[in-house]
């Protein structure tokens, strides 16, 4: 039997409550395979820093270096708003995605046919919706140097060199070979030069995969066509900035941020993490959403260890549980016949999994 060591980073907030029910799902679903998981916690966030004085201790870069995969909660809070940049919660994430070099994130934003009422958009306008932002991570903007600001003035920099945009685009061009071979570039190239470079690199990368159909389109641009026809995307490709803005608009789609997984990879070792954050408004309430986290318990078997038969077993528990009516409090008013709490949502996709 193969056991999967899975460092898990519950965080803070609800991190801690929708980590909990990723795990019993995983746990009901090594019944049905020849695998089990062999779990570590580690510290990451507030909590780290309450506990070490450090958002990111050393120890837990540790123990997820020596792990298959991460399994990620959320970090920060209003609590440690005010504690100077390197000691704050975000600081410490920042940190562990350049330390692990995970520099593709993979955000899936599909919308589910038992919640297209859900959504803030006409149900013809996003029934059927199932695109993927690949965003670049670990470059760009957030962390272009020089930065810095002094009392009058305040100064980022963005810039990609050739590499980095070769590497992500290899990674966008092979996700959308297991698609529809559609990839929808998105910068700033009418603009910015760094967009330029961005444009040219990922249109000679595309002569590698003569089967993919390369668009280009500006972040504008891309901004106003998700919302008027969010159909027409499969792959979007894009840097670090453009994606945090755009993966959170598409999320939008699907009708609760509750819902949307992703992966950071492209290194050893992944992190997947709901989209959302540790949702301190609703923390130790027991009405959190666990499917976003479930979900990347889903995407860490497909794209960690390859599962792709136990990753599928999740997929669908998570739709027949939706049809059936099973919601969180996030999505009540939506065709719900059963308010259940985040342990209960947990229990039920178990349940579905291990049939
Ligand atoms: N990856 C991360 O850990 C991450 C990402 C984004 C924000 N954050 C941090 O999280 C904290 C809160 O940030 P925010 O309020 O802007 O974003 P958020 O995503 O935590 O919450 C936004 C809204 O969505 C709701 N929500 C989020 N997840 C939900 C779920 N699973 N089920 C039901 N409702 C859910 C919240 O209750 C809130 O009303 C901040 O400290 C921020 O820095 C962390």
């Amino acid at each position: 039997m193969k056991t999967y060591k899975i460092a898990l980073i519950k965080g803070d907030g609800i991190g801690p409550e929708i980590i909990d029910e990723a795990v019993k799902v995983l746990d009901f679903l090594s019944s049905c395979f020849d695998f089990n998981f062999e779990y570590k916690e580690a510290l990451m966030g507030g909590c780290a820093y309450e506990a070490t004085g450090d958002p990111l201790p050393q120890e837990t870069i540790d123990i997820s270096l020596e792990s298959d995969a991460v399994l990620f909660g959320a970090i920060g809070g209003f609590k440690w708003d005010n504690l100077p940049r390197e000691k704050r919660p975000e600081s410490g994430l920042l940190r562990f995605r350049k330390e692990l070099g995970v520099y593709a994130n993979l955000r899936p934003a599909i919308v589910y046919d038992e919640l297209v009422n859900a959504s803030s958009l006409k149900p013809s306008i996003v029934q059927g919706v199932d695109l993927m932002v690949v965003r670049e991570l670990i470059g760009g903007i957030y962390f272009g140097e020089p930065k810095g600001r002094d009392e009058n003035r305040g100064w980022n920099t963005m810039v990609y060199t050739r590499d980095e945009i070769v590497r992500i685009a290899h990674h966008a061009f092979k996700i959308a070979m297991t698609r529809t071979k559609k990839v929808c570039s998105i910068d700033k190239a009418n603009v910015l030069d760094v967009s330029q470079l961005w444009r040219d690199v990922v249109t000679e990368v595309a002569k590698e995969y003569p089967e993919i159909e390369l668009s280009h389109m500006y972040v504008d641009n891309a901004a106003m066509q998700l919302i008027r026809d969010p159909k027409q995307f499969d792959v979007m490709l894009t840097g670090n900035i453009f994606g945090d803005i755009l993966s959170d608009e598409a999320s939008m789609l699907s009708g609760s941020i509750g819902l949307l997984p992703s992966a950071s990879v492209g290194a050893k070792i992944g992190v997947y993490e709901p989209i959302h954050g540790s949702a301190p408004d609703i923390a130790g309430q027991g009405i959190a959403n666990p499917i976003a986290t479930i979900s990347s318990a889903s995407m860490m078997l497909r794209y960690a260890f390859g599962e792709n038969a136990a990753a599928d077993k999740i997929d669908n528990a998570i739709k027949l549980v939706l049809k059936e009516g099973y919601r969180t409090k996030d999505l009540a008013q939506f065709d719900a016949k059963v308010v259940c709490s985040t342990s209960e949502m947990g229990t039920i996709i178990a349940n579905y999994v291990a049939k």
